[in-house]
Protein backbone atom coordinates (compact mmCIF):
# COMPACT_ATOMS: atom_id res chain seq x y z
CA UNK A 1 0.00 0.00 0.00
CA UNK A 2 1.53 3.25 -0.81
CA UNK A 3 1.35 6.33 1.28
CA UNK A 4 -1.17 7.84 -0.74
CA UNK A 5 -3.59 4.72 0.88
CA UNK A 6 -2.45 6.25 4.62
CA UNK A 7 -2.72 9.70 4.08
CA UNK A 8 -6.86 8.72 2.23
CA UNK A 9 -7.50 6.96 5.66
CA UNK A 10 -6.25 10.39 7.66
CA UNK A 11 -8.08 12.40 5.58
CA UNK A 12 -11.36 10.22 5.86
CA UNK A 13 -11.35 11.34 9.87
CA UNK A 14 -8.90 14.43 9.50
CA UNK A 15 -11.32 16.58 7.22
CA UNK A 16 -10.73 19.33 9.72
CA UNK A 17 -7.39 20.15 8.03
CA UNK A 18 -9.33 22.50 6.02
CA UNK A 19 -9.57 25.83 7.42
CA UNK A 20 -13.18 26.84 7.61
CA UNK A 21 -14.54 23.56 9.12
CA UNK A 22 -16.67 24.35 12.80
CA UNK A 23 -17.55 22.35 15.50
CA UNK A 24 -21.28 22.63 16.06
CA UNK A 25 -22.22 21.57 19.72
CA UNK A 26 -26.11 21.71 21.50
CA UNK A 27 -25.07 21.79 25.17
CA UNK A 28 -26.74 20.93 28.60
CA UNK A 29 -26.90 16.99 27.39
CA UNK A 30 -26.07 14.23 29.74
CA UNK A 31 -23.52 11.84 28.46
CA UNK A 32 -23.95 8.45 29.40
CA UNK A 33 -22.11 5.57 27.84
CA UNK A 34 -18.48 3.93 27.11
CA UNK A 35 -15.49 6.17 25.26
CA UNK A 36 -12.26 4.06 23.96
CA UNK A 37 -9.31 6.12 24.29
CA UNK A 38 -6.45 6.06 21.62
CA UNK A 39 -3.42 5.93 21.28
CA UNK A 40 -0.76 8.99 23.23
CA UNK A 41 -0.49 12.11 20.85
CA UNK A 42 3.04 12.78 23.00
CA UNK A 43 4.21 9.06 22.54
CA UNK A 44 3.36 8.51 18.90
CA UNK A 45 4.84 11.81 17.89
CA UNK A 46 8.56 10.64 19.85
CA UNK A 47 8.43 7.04 18.64
CA UNK A 48 7.79 7.65 14.59
CA UNK A 49 10.89 9.69 14.81
CA UNK A 50 12.98 7.11 16.54
CA UNK A 51 12.24 4.61 14.43
CA UNK A 52 13.68 5.87 11.66
CA UNK A 53 17.16 5.54 13.75
CA UNK A 54 17.35 1.99 12.76
CA UNK A 55 16.93 0.53 9.32
CA UNK A 56 14.35 -2.19 8.30
CA UNK A 57 10.32 -2.24 9.13
CA UNK A 58 9.30 -0.95 12.36
CA UNK A 59 5.44 -1.54 13.29
CA UNK A 60 3.61 1.01 15.51
CA UNK A 61 0.00 -0.51 16.81
CA UNK A 62 -2.71 1.56 18.68
CA UNK A 63 -1.63 4.53 16.36
CA UNK A 64 -4.46 7.30 16.77
CA UNK A 65 -5.50 8.92 13.73
CA UNK A 66 -4.79 12.70 14.64
CA UNK A 67 -3.21 15.41 12.66
CA UNK A 68 0.31 15.22 14.45
CA UNK A 69 0.55 11.89 13.03
CA UNK A 70 0.13 12.65 9.13
CA UNK A 71 2.50 15.54 9.64
CA UNK A 72 4.67 13.02 10.45
CA UNK A 73 3.74 10.65 7.61
CA UNK A 74 4.59 13.07 4.82
CA UNK A 75 7.62 14.44 6.49
CA UNK A 76 9.17 10.86 6.92
CA UNK A 77 7.80 10.17 3.56
CA UNK A 78 9.83 13.05 2.30
CA UNK A 79 13.29 12.06 3.72
CA UNK A 80 12.84 8.57 2.03
CA UNK A 81 11.06 6.26 4.39
CA UNK A 82 7.88 4.21 3.34
CA UNK A 83 5.07 4.85 5.56
CA UNK A 84 1.66 2.16 4.82
CA UNK A 85 -0.93 1.31 7.02
CA UNK A 86 -1.96 -2.70 7.98
CA UNK A 87 -4.76 -1.51 9.07
CA UNK A 88 -6.41 2.41 11.06
CA UNK A 89 -4.55 1.89 13.71
CA UNK A 90 -0.88 0.07 12.57
CA UNK A 91 1.47 1.46 10.73
CA UNK A 92 4.51 0.02 9.23
CA UNK A 93 7.65 2.36 8.84
CA UNK A 94 10.05 1.09 6.32
CA UNK A 95 13.70 3.53 7.07
CA UNK A 96 15.82 1.70 4.97
CA UNK A 97 15.08 4.09 2.65
CA UNK A 98 15.81 7.05 4.02
CA UNK A 99 18.41 9.41 2.64
CA UNK A 100 18.24 13.15 3.65
CA UNK A 101 18.50 14.56 7.19
CA UNK A 102 16.70 17.55 5.89
CA UNK A 103 13.37 18.05 7.72
CA UNK A 104 12.41 21.76 6.62
CA UNK A 105 8.80 21.26 5.65
CA UNK A 106 5.94 22.97 5.85
CA UNK A 107 4.73 19.49 7.90
CA UNK A 108 7.56 19.91 10.20
CA UNK A 109 7.32 23.59 11.08
CA UNK A 110 3.16 22.23 11.97
CA UNK A 111 4.47 20.71 15.20
CA UNK A 112 6.18 21.03 18.05
CA UNK A 113 7.22 17.71 18.18
CA UNK A 114 9.23 18.19 15.03
CA UNK A 115 12.54 18.87 17.25
CA UNK A 116 12.65 14.94 17.83
CA UNK A 117 13.75 14.92 14.53
CA UNK A 118 17.16 16.70 15.54
CA UNK A 119 17.92 14.24 17.96
CA UNK A 120 16.62 10.99 15.77
CA UNK A 121 18.52 12.45 12.76
CA UNK A 122 21.77 12.88 14.29
CA UNK A 123 22.20 9.71 16.32
CA UNK A 124 21.64 7.84 13.06
CA UNK A 125 23.38 10.13 9.96
CA UNK A 126 25.33 12.35 12.78
CA UNK A 127 23.66 15.21 11.08
CA UNK A 128 20.55 16.73 10.79
CA UNK A 129 18.59 19.95 9.32
CA UNK A 130 15.38 20.40 10.81
CA UNK A 131 12.96 23.31 10.47
CA UNK A 132 12.40 25.28 14.14
CA UNK A 133 9.22 23.47 16.07
CA UNK A 134 5.58 25.10 16.02
CA UNK A 135 2.84 23.88 17.81
CA UNK A 136 0.40 25.46 20.32
CA UNK A 137 1.33 29.13 21.26
CA UNK A 138 1.67 30.22 24.74
CA UNK A 139 4.13 32.12 25.51
CA UNK A 140 7.71 31.33 24.41
CA UNK A 141 8.74 27.55 24.12
CA UNK A 142 12.37 27.58 24.15
CA UNK A 143 14.48 24.82 23.00
CA UNK A 144 17.71 25.66 24.58
CA UNK A 145 18.15 22.40 26.64
CA UNK A 146 17.48 20.16 23.92
CA UNK A 147 20.28 21.92 22.07
CA UNK A 148 22.56 21.98 25.20
CA UNK A 149 22.10 18.89 25.71
CA UNK A 150 22.90 17.63 22.56
CA UNK A 151 26.15 20.04 22.15
CA UNK A 152 27.26 17.98 25.38
CA UNK A 153 26.96 14.88 23.44
CA UNK A 154 29.63 16.32 20.63
CA UNK A 155 26.88 18.06 18.19
CA UNK A 156 28.08 21.24 16.59
CA UNK A 157 24.58 23.62 16.04
CA UNK A 158 24.00 26.68 13.84
CA UNK A 159 20.42 28.33 14.46
CA UNK A 160 19.51 29.98 11.31
CA UNK A 161 16.77 32.39 12.76
CA UNK A 162 16.04 34.15 9.65
CA UNK A 163 15.24 30.94 7.96
CA UNK A 164 13.71 29.02 10.96
CA UNK A 165 16.04 26.31 10.61
CA UNK A 166 18.53 24.71 12.90
CA UNK A 167 21.69 22.31 11.79
CA UNK A 168 23.83 20.28 13.81
CA UNK A 169 26.74 17.57 12.98
CA UNK A 170 28.74 15.58 14.80
CA UNK A 171 32.10 13.93 14.35
CA UNK A 172 31.22 11.09 17.13
CA UNK A 173 28.35 11.29 19.74
CA UNK A 174 29.68 10.62 22.98
CA UNK A 175 28.16 9.74 26.32
CA UNK A 176 27.95 12.51 29.36
CA UNK A 177 26.41 13.24 32.48
CA UNK A 178 23.32 16.12 31.36
CA UNK A 179 21.89 17.99 34.44
CA UNK A 180 18.52 19.60 32.57
CA UNK A 181 17.14 23.05 34.70
CA UNK A 182 14.06 22.33 34.16
CA UNK A 183 12.46 18.67 33.94
CA UNK A 184 11.71 19.27 30.17
CA UNK A 185 9.48 16.31 28.81
CA UNK A 186 10.73 17.31 24.71
CA UNK A 187 15.07 17.87 25.78
CA UNK A 188 14.56 14.14 28.07
CA UNK A 189 13.32 12.56 25.08
CA UNK A 190 15.64 14.13 22.56
CA UNK A 191 18.49 13.73 24.47
CA UNK A 192 17.58 10.15 25.13
CA UNK A 193 17.39 9.63 21.36
CA UNK A 194 20.98 10.89 20.27
CA UNK A 195 22.24 9.24 23.49
CA UNK A 196 21.05 5.63 22.35
CA UNK A 197 23.52 5.20 19.64
CA UNK A 198 26.26 7.60 21.42
CA UNK A 199 29.77 5.81 22.43
CA UNK A 200 29.20 5.53 25.88
CA UNK A 201 27.17 5.93 28.69
CA UNK A 202 24.95 8.97 29.18
CA UNK A 203 23.28 10.13 32.39
CA UNK A 204 20.55 12.15 32.25
CA UNK A 205 19.65 13.88 35.33
CA UNK A 206 16.22 15.88 36.53
CA UNK A 207 14.77 14.34 33.60
CA UNK A 208 11.08 14.50 33.26
CA UNK A 209 8.95 11.38 34.18
CA UNK A 210 5.76 11.76 31.79
CA UNK A 211 4.62 8.35 30.82
CA UNK A 212 5.68 8.97 27.16
CA UNK A 213 8.64 9.33 28.29
CA UNK A 214 8.47 5.26 29.31
CA UNK A 215 6.36 4.58 26.46
CA UNK A 216 9.42 5.93 24.17
CA UNK A 217 12.32 4.59 26.56
CA UNK A 218 10.59 1.15 25.90
CA UNK A 219 10.47 1.43 22.12
CA UNK A 220 14.19 2.33 22.16
CA UNK A 221 14.79 -0.73 24.05
CA UNK A 222 13.01 -2.98 21.81
CA UNK A 223 14.94 -1.28 19.16
CA UNK A 224 18.09 -3.07 20.82
CA UNK A 225 19.13 0.23 22.94
CA UNK A 226 19.97 0.46 26.81
CA UNK A 227 17.98 2.91 28.45
CA UNK A 228 17.24 2.82 32.34
CA UNK A 229 15.02 4.42 34.69
CA UNK A 230 13.03 6.30 32.46
CA UNK A 231 10.05 7.37 34.60
CA UNK A 232 12.60 8.10 37.12
CA UNK A 233 14.50 11.70 37.15
CA UNK A 234 17.51 9.93 36.47
CA UNK A 235 17.81 8.17 32.90
CA UNK A 236 20.94 5.88 32.19
CA UNK A 237 21.77 5.11 28.72
CA UNK A 238 24.40 2.92 27.39
CA UNK A 239 25.14 3.38 23.47
CA UNK A 240 25.09 1.00 21.41
CA UNK A 241 26.52 0.65 17.66
CA UNK A 242 23.14 -0.56 16.13
CA UNK A 243 19.82 -0.26 16.53
CA UNK A 244 16.90 -2.55 14.78
CA UNK A 245 13.46 -2.52 13.69
CA UNK A 246 10.44 -3.14 15.80
CA UNK A 247 7.12 -3.67 16.51
CA UNK A 248 5.63 -1.83 19.43
CA UNK A 249 2.45 -0.75 20.88
CA UNK A 250 1.62 3.19 21.74
CA UNK A 251 -0.07 3.42 25.26
CA UNK A 252 -3.37 5.33 25.92
CA UNK A 253 -3.37 8.97 25.92
CA UNK A 254 -3.41 10.80 29.31
CA UNK A 255 -4.42 13.91 28.44
CA UNK A 256 -7.50 12.27 26.01
CA UNK A 257 -8.70 10.16 28.16
CA UNK A 258 -8.64 13.30 30.97
CA UNK A 259 -11.01 15.43 28.96
CA UNK A 260 -13.70 13.10 28.68
CA UNK A 261 -13.56 12.20 32.27
CA UNK A 262 -13.92 16.10 32.66
CA UNK A 263 -16.42 16.23 30.27
CA UNK A 264 -18.43 13.87 32.07
CA UNK A 265 -18.04 15.62 35.11
CA UNK A 266 -18.72 18.60 34.23
CA UNK A 267 -21.95 17.71 32.19
CA UNK A 268 -23.44 14.94 34.46
CA UNK A 269 -23.91 11.63 33.34
CA UNK A 270 -22.38 7.82 34.06
CA UNK A 271 -19.31 7.32 31.33
CA UNK A 272 -16.86 4.92 31.19
CA UNK A 273 -13.79 5.80 30.08
CA UNK A 274 -11.98 2.64 28.45
CA UNK A 275 -8.44 1.96 27.57
CA UNK A 276 -6.84 4.11 29.70
CA UNK A 277 -4.09 3.61 32.77
CA UNK A 278 -5.78 4.64 35.86
CA UNK A 279 -2.25 4.85 37.49
CA UNK A 280 -1.48 7.78 35.05
CA UNK A 281 -5.00 9.24 35.55
CA UNK A 282 -4.48 9.92 39.59
CA UNK A 283 -3.78 13.11 39.97
CA UNK A 284 -7.26 14.15 38.09
CA UNK A 285 -9.71 11.53 40.05
CA UNK A 286 -8.48 13.11 43.50
CA UNK A 287 -9.47 16.25 42.20
CA UNK A 288 -12.61 15.03 40.32
CA UNK A 289 -13.59 12.93 43.60
CA UNK A 290 -13.11 16.15 45.53
CA UNK A 291 -15.41 18.28 42.99
CA UNK A 292 -18.05 15.47 43.96
CA UNK A 293 -17.84 12.88 41.19
CA UNK A 294 -18.44 9.00 42.33
CA UNK A 295 -15.57 7.30 40.28
CA UNK A 296 -14.95 3.58 40.01
CA UNK A 297 -11.77 2.27 38.78
CA UNK A 298 -11.43 -0.90 37.13
CA UNK A 299 -8.20 -2.03 35.69
CA UNK A 300 -8.48 -0.20 31.80
CA UNK A 301 -11.14 1.85 32.79
CA UNK A 302 -12.34 4.61 34.71
CA UNK A 303 -16.42 5.40 35.50
CA UNK A 304 -17.30 8.99 36.51
CA UNK A 305 -20.60 9.32 37.83
CA UNK A 306 -21.36 12.97 37.95
CA UNK A 307 -25.06 15.23 38.34
CA UNK A 308 -23.36 17.99 36.98
CA UNK A 309 -23.36 20.09 40.44
CA UNK A 310 -19.96 20.53 41.36
CA UNK A 311 -17.83 21.79 44.20
CA UNK A 312 -15.73 24.61 43.99
CA UNK A 313 -12.09 22.93 43.51
CA UNK A 314 -8.43 24.26 43.87
CA UNK A 315 -5.84 23.50 41.01
CA UNK A 316 -2.23 23.80 40.22
CA UNK A 317 -0.59 21.87 37.98
CA UNK A 318 2.87 19.79 38.11
CA UNK A 319 5.53 17.87 36.23
CA UNK A 320 3.78 14.42 36.05
CA UNK A 321 2.61 12.82 38.65
CA UNK A 322 1.04 16.20 39.70
CA UNK A 323 -1.82 17.89 37.68
CA UNK A 324 -0.55 17.72 34.11
CA UNK A 325 -0.88 20.90 32.43
CA UNK A 326 -2.77 19.49 29.14
CA UNK A 327 -5.61 19.15 31.28
CA UNK A 328 -5.26 22.97 32.93
CA UNK A 329 -7.99 24.42 30.00
CA UNK A 330 -10.26 21.31 29.87
CA UNK A 331 -10.37 21.76 34.00
CA UNK A 332 -10.78 25.54 34.38
CA UNK A 333 -14.41 24.61 32.52
CA UNK A 334 -15.13 22.87 35.38
CA UNK A 335 -14.57 25.00 37.78
CA UNK A 336 -16.53 27.52 35.75
CA UNK A 337 -19.52 25.28 35.97
CA UNK A 338 -18.62 24.75 40.06
CA UNK A 339 -20.66 26.37 42.95
CA UNK A 340 -18.09 28.80 44.52
CA UNK A 341 -14.34 29.98 43.88
CA UNK A 342 -11.64 28.07 42.92
CA UNK A 343 -8.38 28.92 41.61
CA UNK A 344 -6.29 27.46 38.86
CA UNK A 345 -2.38 28.18 38.98
CA UNK A 346 -0.42 27.42 35.61
CA UNK A 347 3.18 26.47 37.04
CA UNK A 348 4.78 24.84 33.47
CA UNK A 349 4.03 27.39 31.00
CA UNK A 350 4.32 31.05 31.08
CA UNK A 351 0.95 32.02 28.86
CA UNK A 352 -1.32 29.25 29.11
CA UNK A 353 -4.63 31.20 29.83
CA UNK A 354 -5.02 32.39 25.95
CA UNK A 355 -8.27 30.73 26.21
CA UNK A 356 -9.77 32.40 28.95
CA UNK A 357 -11.07 35.61 26.66
CA UNK A 358 -13.21 32.58 24.94
CA UNK A 359 -14.00 31.16 27.65
CA UNK A 360 -15.68 35.03 29.12
CA UNK A 361 -18.03 34.97 25.94
CA UNK A 362 -19.65 31.85 26.84
CA UNK A 363 -20.24 33.64 30.43
CA UNK A 364 -17.73 32.59 32.61
CA UNK A 365 -15.71 34.30 35.01
CA UNK A 366 -12.52 34.29 35.14
CA UNK A 367 -9.60 36.66 36.31
CA UNK A 368 -6.25 35.70 35.49
CA UNK A 369 -3.44 37.46 36.79
CA UNK A 370 0.32 36.39 35.71
CA UNK A 371 0.16 32.39 35.96
CA UNK A 372 -3.29 32.51 38.41
CA UNK A 373 -6.83 32.28 37.37
CA UNK A 374 -9.51 33.19 40.21
CA UNK A 375 -12.22 31.53 38.80
CA UNK A 376 -15.97 32.34 40.05
CA UNK A 377 -18.59 29.46 38.85
CA UNK A 378 -21.87 30.50 37.19
CA UNK A 379 -25.22 29.07 37.27
CA UNK A 380 -25.59 28.50 33.49
CA UNK A 381 -23.16 29.14 30.04
CA UNK A 382 -24.80 30.52 26.89
CA UNK A 383 -23.68 29.20 23.49
CA UNK A 384 -22.23 31.26 20.78
CA UNK A 385 -19.45 31.56 18.32
CA UNK A 386 -15.71 30.79 19.98
CA UNK A 387 -12.17 29.22 18.46
CA UNK A 388 -9.33 27.27 19.55
CA UNK A 389 -6.40 29.65 20.52
CA UNK A 390 -4.64 25.82 20.45
CA UNK A 391 -5.24 22.45 21.20
CA UNK A 392 -5.90 21.82 24.37
CA UNK A 393 -8.08 25.20 24.29
CA UNK A 394 -9.48 23.81 21.92
CA UNK A 395 -10.70 20.68 23.92
CA UNK A 396 -11.51 23.33 26.93
CA UNK A 397 -14.18 25.02 24.20
CA UNK A 398 -15.66 21.49 23.31
CA UNK A 399 -16.26 21.33 26.77
CA UNK A 400 -17.96 24.44 27.35
CA UNK A 401 -20.01 23.92 24.15
CA UNK A 402 -21.62 20.81 25.72
CA UNK A 403 -22.78 22.07 28.84
CA UNK A 404 -23.73 25.62 27.56
CA UNK A 405 -27.16 26.75 26.72
CA UNK A 406 -27.80 26.66 22.83
CA UNK A 407 -25.53 26.52 20.22
CA UNK A 408 -21.94 26.86 20.68
CA UNK A 409 -20.00 27.20 17.21
CA UNK A 410 -15.98 26.38 17.66
CA UNK A 411 -13.26 27.60 14.54
CA UNK A 412 -9.81 26.12 14.48
CA UNK A 413 -10.83 22.85 14.53
CA UNK A 414 -7.83 21.87 13.04
CA UNK A 415 -5.85 22.60 16.22
CA UNK A 416 -8.35 20.06 18.22
CA UNK A 417 -7.47 17.48 15.52
CA UNK A 418 -3.90 17.96 16.07
CA UNK A 419 -4.76 15.59 19.40
CA UNK A 420 -8.20 14.09 19.23
CA UNK A 421 -8.97 11.36 16.88
CA UNK A 422 -12.83 11.59 15.93
CA UNK A 423 -13.95 13.77 18.53
CA UNK A 424 -17.42 14.57 17.38
CA UNK A 425 -17.61 10.52 16.76
CA UNK A 426 -16.75 9.68 19.99
CA UNK A 427 -19.00 12.26 22.00
CA UNK A 428 -21.78 11.50 19.93
CA UNK A 429 -21.61 7.81 21.54
CA UNK A 430 -22.24 9.26 24.69
CA UNK A 431 -25.03 11.61 23.85
CA UNK A 432 -23.68 14.79 22.37
CA UNK A 433 -25.40 17.08 19.90
CA UNK A 434 -22.24 17.96 17.80
CA UNK A 435 -21.76 17.92 14.30
CA UNK A 436 -18.60 19.25 12.33
CA UNK A 437 -19.61 21.48 9.31
CA UNK A 438 -17.52 22.70 6.66
CA UNK A 439 -18.72 26.13 6.17
CA UNK A 440 -16.32 26.25 2.47
CA UNK A 441 -19.17 23.87 1.48
CA UNK A 442 -22.33 26.25 3.03
C1 LIG B 1 5.54 18.54 26.01
O1 LIG B 1 5.94 19.78 25.45
C2 LIG B 1 4.16 18.27 25.45
N1 LIG B 1 4.25 18.18 24.00
C3 LIG B 1 3.23 19.40 25.86
O2 LIG B 1 1.92 19.00 25.44
C4 LIG B 1 3.21 19.55 27.37
O3 LIG B 1 2.45 20.70 27.71
C5 LIG B 1 4.63 19.69 27.93
O4 LIG B 1 5.46 18.63 27.45
C6 LIG B 1 4.65 19.67 29.45
O5 LIG B 1 4.12 18.45 29.90
C7 LIG B 1 4.74 17.06 23.46
O6 LIG B 1 5.11 16.13 24.16
C8 LIG B 1 4.81 17.03 21.96
P1 LIG B 1 8.65 20.87 28.08
P2 LIG B 1 7.47 20.26 25.57
O7 LIG B 1 9.93 20.87 27.36
O8 LIG B 1 8.36 19.08 25.53
C9 LIG B 1 10.65 24.90 29.49
C10 LIG B 1 -0.10 19.08 24.26
O9 LIG B 1 -1.11 19.76 24.46
N2 LIG B 1 11.70 24.55 28.53
O10 LIG B 1 8.39 19.81 29.09
O11 LIG B 1 7.67 21.33 24.59
C11 LIG B 1 9.36 25.32 28.79
O12 LIG B 1 9.39 26.69 28.46
C12 LIG B 1 1.26 19.72 24.38
O13 LIG B 1 -0.10 17.85 23.98
C13 LIG B 1 12.85 25.31 28.49
O14 LIG B 1 13.01 26.27 29.23
O15 LIG B 1 7.46 20.86 27.04
C14 LIG B 1 8.32 25.00 29.82
O16 LIG B 1 8.23 26.07 30.74
C15 LIG B 1 1.18 21.20 24.66
N3 LIG B 1 13.82 24.97 27.59
C16 LIG B 1 8.89 23.78 30.55
O17 LIG B 1 10.28 23.74 30.24
C17 LIG B 1 13.69 23.90 26.75
O18 LIG B 1 14.63 23.62 25.98
C18 LIG B 1 8.28 22.45 30.13
O19 LIG B 1 8.45 22.32 28.73
C19 LIG B 1 12.51 23.14 26.82
C20 LIG B 1 11.52 23.47 27.71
Amino acid sequence: MSTQRSTNIFDIYLKGVCVLERLYIRGQRRLNGEVSISGAKNAVVAIIPAAIMAEGVSVIENLPRIADVKSYVNTLTGIGAQCSFTDEQTMRIDATGINDYHADSDDVRKMRASYYLMGALLARFKKAVVALPGGCNFGSRPIDLHLSGLKALGARIKEDHTNGIISLEADRLIGTSIFLDTASVGATINIMLAATLAEGTTIIENAAKEPHIVDTANFLNMMGAKVKGAGTDVIRITGVEKLHSAQYMIIPDQIEAGTYMIAAAVCGGDVTVRNLIPKHMDSLTVKLKDAGCKIIEGDDYIRVVSDGNLKAINVKTMAYPGFPTDLQPQMAVLQCKANGTSTLIENVWENRFQYVNELRKLGCDITVDGRKAVILGVPVLIGTDVVATDLRAGAAMVIAGLCAMGETRIGNVRFIDRGYERIEYKLKNLGADIERVNEDAK
